[in-house]
This record gives structure tokens, C-alpha cells and sequence, in this order.
């Protein structure tokens, strides 16, 4: 197969905040316990955090961290994380029907993301609890002392205040599966007030309103709507989630799958508009993508697990080169509209759907995601760039037509470079590309960095950890008449590093 993909400087959709790189720890399963945190283990600092964990996260750069959920948020109180930690309650959490020991909490929060160091977007309960608790939560986080609550802070031995200045106002309100779920209009009226009182309490926090959970809710884009109708004025980004399935069990149609999130970000976008435009408001609305993965496979086991167990196993899924594959398509999508997503955050970051594993007492590995991901973190800076992409498409009864190559590319000025990543979405052929400059502008091939494997359904495990793992291919070194000629293989992802 053949195609032509043309990537100019000039043509920037805007700028990449470091923030679209975000990650997310939610108490569910090994996540938390186990899996950043695990006293008992011989790699264990002072705090209990895991040092083999944390060095493997540095290699991402992750700049911002998701807490405490996702689902837990939405039964949890955030009293139980905080004060003497022999003091704290063990709780039933309904989300996951597990045991939480509430060991790693706030405080604790506080100091593993430092080490990274990372910034917090801080999740609320909407579900069982509300506007009350919010701002008391926010009065413990960010007041500097002599109130009741940052005094009881203080007195817990953090005389500093967190500083926590991003907070989702709750997580995926609409779903069935939500502890304390609401209808638009009940959510649209808390979150407005939430928001407001939460401004009058700390003016420079930033919040994030729930959009729909995903693209197939039956209330998409109507949610979006009538929550944005009640609330657009007091709240700063809108929460979208996507996991990427293999319903159909069908290679073509998991791989088309990221066309579906583009058209719910689009849409969503595309109602932040028109309530922009219905309110004559200046301010734009932006999207906090704050859960995106792949999700292959259901973890049907996971519902016959005994209830009430502290950290059991949960959503623990092997990713293949496939998996990843769609991973990195999703990643493109970010990347394409990275000037109307300033943050989101891959769900998760350890164990449960997540690029990094651990063993309980033992080793960590990376899995596939890993890569598509750490290159994007690293490579993918400075400005977002609108590439021209001519090649083959197939048929999708779902999606219709979906290109073989899917790209996204990055210019960073500092360092004089452009990244390209792309994905080869046909598992029987390589594409021969013409990857052209604009203008005929003359570049360098820094690297060609290639992810692929001969089974489609390889990963990576504790005892093969290097099974997939990224090479870099020869390639011309130069452009040629403004153009290079590479040959992307069958089902591989891609990182092209020109310098100019
Ligand atoms: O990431 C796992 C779960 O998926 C989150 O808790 C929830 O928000 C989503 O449905």
C-alpha cells in the first residue's frame, strides 16, 4: 500500500499542554495498594511508596495525577484519608466492593506525587455526598490556616496548605453504574453551585463538569446540553471518558474504534459551542479527557471475586501489540485536537488497565501501552500540527470509512524537531510513505522508532517483559527533495524524528 503524508511547521492547531500527558491512581484493586504503595516491599522507602514504581513512572513524565477516582469517588468521604493513619476507618467501597484500609490518603497523595513531581486533579463525591463537603474539603486543602477545617490540617502535621486547584466535579454523574447517579438537570443545578461556592472559597480553582460517560450513552449529547445550560458559567473544562472495546471481537472493527471517540469529542465540542453562542459568553470551553484507554477484554472474573478483600486483582488486562495499536490511535486523536484538550488523563496507571505491572512483593514490568505512550510524552511537544494524509481507507459498518494509516505530528521549536506518529492499522500490509515537508524544507531523520511483532496478540508478561518492546529501523537519513520514503510495516506503530 502506498500514501502520502505531508507535515509543515506552519500548520499548527495550537499549542500542547503538558497536561494532555496526565495519568490517573483510583483506589481500585492493585492500583494504589500493591502497586505504588506497598510498605512490605523490599524496594519500599520510608513513606511505603515503591521505588521501582516510581523510577518506571518517571520515564513518562506524567505531569498530572487523577485521584481518588473514577467510581470510588462517588461513595468515598474524604475524612477517612486523612489525620493518624492508625486512626483512619476501614470502609466498605462500593464502587468495587472492596475492603479500603484508607492508609494512602491525602497526605500520602500529596507526597508520591512530588516525587514525580506531578501536579493533582483532585475528583469530588457527587454521588453520596455534595456542595457541603466539597468546599470543606477544599477549605482543608487550600486555606492556609485558622479555619476549624485547615487548622484541623495543621494539626494533622501539614502546616502548608496542598494547593489543590483542579477538581472534577464528580465522575461519570450519568451512568447506571454510579453510586448517587442524577439526571442532567439535578447534576447541572449542583455543579453550578458547587462550582460557585467553591470560587467564593479559593478563586483560582479550576473545575471539570461531567460530560457524558461515553459515546454510546443514550443521553449524549442531550447531557451536554442541558448540564451546560445551568452551569457553563462557572465552570472551566468539560470531562469526557473513552475506553476503546473489542465488542465486535473483530480485529478492523477494534481498530476503528478511536473514530468513535473523535466524533464524541467533536460533538461534545460542538455543544460547548453552542452554549457558548446561546449565552453570548466569551469564555470557550475546553475538554478534560480525564479517562482514556483501550479495554479489550470484560473481566468477567473480576464479578465472581469475594467482596470485602483489601486490593484484590481487578481490571488487571494483558495488552497485546494490538491493543496497543488502538492505544496509539487514541493518543492521535488527543494529539489532533490538542488545542481544545489541555488535559487528560490515561486510565489507569498501574495494574488495573494500565501500561505498568506489578507483582505484589515483586518485580515491575511495562506492557505495550507503555511505548506509544512514553514517546508521545516525550516527543510530543510544543505545537499540535495539521498534517495532509492520502492514502487507503476500508469499510467499517459502524464507523465507515477508516484510513489504514492514522497520524498525528508535534513541532517543537525549542528543539528544532518534528515528531510524526503513526499507526499502520493493516495487519497484511506495510504502507511504502512519502512523508513530505512543506515547502520542500530540508530535514534530517533523527530516528525511526518502530513497535510491531510478529503476533498481533503478543504482550508482555513478569517473565517476558521484553517481548514487545519498541527498535529503531534504518531509514534514509535525509530528505530527498523535500520528502522521505519510509516503509511503515503491517500493524506496527510508528515514531518518525525529523530535525530541521
Ligand atoms: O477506570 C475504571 C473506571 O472506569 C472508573 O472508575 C470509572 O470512572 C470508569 O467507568
Amino acid at each position: 500500500m502506498n500514501a502520502k503524508a505531508t507535515v509543515d511547521r506552519d500548520f499548527a492547531i495550537g499549542k500542547i499542554d503538558p497536561r494532555i500527558y496526565g495519568s490517573f491512581i483510583e483506589h481500585l484493586g492493585r492500583v494504589i495498594y500493591g502497586g505504588i504503595y506497598e510498605p512490605l516491599h523490599p524496594r519500599a522507602d520510608a513513606n511505603g511508596f515503591r521505588r521501582d514504581v516510581i523510577d518506571v513512572v518517571k520515564e513518562l513524565r506524567v505531569p498530572l495525577i487523577r485521584y481518588p477516582g473514577g467510581n470510588y469517588s462517588s461513595s468515598y468521604d474524604w475524612r477517612d484519608s486523612v489525620g493518624p493513619v492508625a486512626e483512619r476507618p476501614a470502609r466498605p467501597d462500593l464502587a468495587w466492593r472492596s475492603l479500603e484500609p484508607n492508609t494512602f490518603g491525602l497526605d500520602e497523595l500529596d507526597r508520591w506525587s512530588k516525587e514525580l513531581p506531578a501536579g493533582v486533579l483532585m475528583t469530588l463525591n457527587m454521588g453520596t455526598q455534595g456542595l457541603r463537603e466539597a468546599i470543606e474539603l477544599l477549605e482543608y486543602c487550600n486555606l492556609p490556616g485558622g479555619t476549624s477545617l485547615s487548622d484541623l490540617r495543621r494539626r494533622h502535621g501539614r502546616e502548608k496548605p496542598y494547593g489543590i486547584k483542579l477538581w472534577c466535579l464528580g465522575n461519570e454523574i450519568d451512568g447506571p453504574w454510579q453510586v448517587g447517579q442524577k439526571s442532567a438537570a439535578e447534576y447541572g443545578r449542583l455543579a453550578n453551585e458547587t462550582a460557585k461556592a467553591m470560587k467564593l472559597l479559593d478563586p483560582e480553582v479550576k473545575v471539570c463538569v461531567c460530560g457524558s460517560s461515553f459515546l454510546k450513552m443514550p443521553t449524549f449529547p442531550e447531557w451536554e446540553q442541558t448540564v451546560l445550560d445551568l452551569c457553563y458559567d462557572n465552570v472551566d473544562y468539560l470531562s469526557l471518558h473513552t475506553y476503546c472495546r473489542n465488542e465486535r471481537a473483530e480485529r478492523s472493527a477494534y481498530l476503528a474504534e478511536p473514530v468513535g471517540m473523535e466524533r464524541y469529542l467533536e460533538t461534545a465540542l460542538g455543544v460547548c459551542d453552542r452554549v457558548r453562542l446561546k449565552k453570548g459568553a466569551a469564555k470557550r470551553l475546553d475538554v478534560s479527557f480525564d479517562e482514556w484507554n483501550v479495554w479489550p477484554r470484560a473481566r468477567e472474573s473480576d464479578r465472581d471475586r469475594d467482596p470485602w478483600q483489601v486490593a484484590p486483582p481487578l481490571l488487571e488486562e494483558a495488552y497485546t501489540t494490538e491493543d496497543a495499536l488502538v492505544f496509539a490511535c487514541m493518543l492521535n486523536v488527543l494529539l489532533r485536537h490538542a488545542e481544545r484538550v489541555p488535559i487528560a488523563c490515561l486510565s489507569l496507571l498501574v495494574n488495573a488497565l494500565a501500561p505498568i505491572m506489578t507483582e505484589t512483593g515483586g518485580a515491575v514490568w511495562r506492557q505495550t501501552t507503555f511505548y506509544p505512550f512514553k514517546y508521545a510524552c516525550l516527543y510530543g511537544t510544543g505545537s499540535s500540527l495539521r498534517l495532509a494524509v492520502d492514502g487507503p481507507v476500508y469499510e467499517d459498518r459502524v464507523f465507515g470509512s477508516v484510513p489504514f494509516l492514522d497520524a498525528s505530528a508535534a513541532y517543537d521549536s525549542a528543539r528544532g524537531e518534528i515528531a510524526v506518529f503513526l499507526v499502520n492499522r493493516s495487519d497484511a500490509s506495510a504502507i511504502d510513505l512519502e512523508l513530505a515537508l512543506g515547502r520542500g524544507e530540508h530535514a534530517e531523520l533523527i530516528e525511526h522508532v518502530v513497535l510491531e511483532s510478529g503476533d498481533p496478540m503478543a504482550g508482555n508478561d513478569a517473565g517476558s517483559p521484553g517481548r514487545v518492546v519498541p527498535r529503531r529501523k534504518d531509514g534514509p537519513s535525509e530528505s530527498v527533495g523535500g520528502a522521505f520514503r519510509l516503509s511503515l510495516p503491517a500493524f506496527s506503530w510508528n515514531m518518525i524524528r525529523l530535525a530541521l
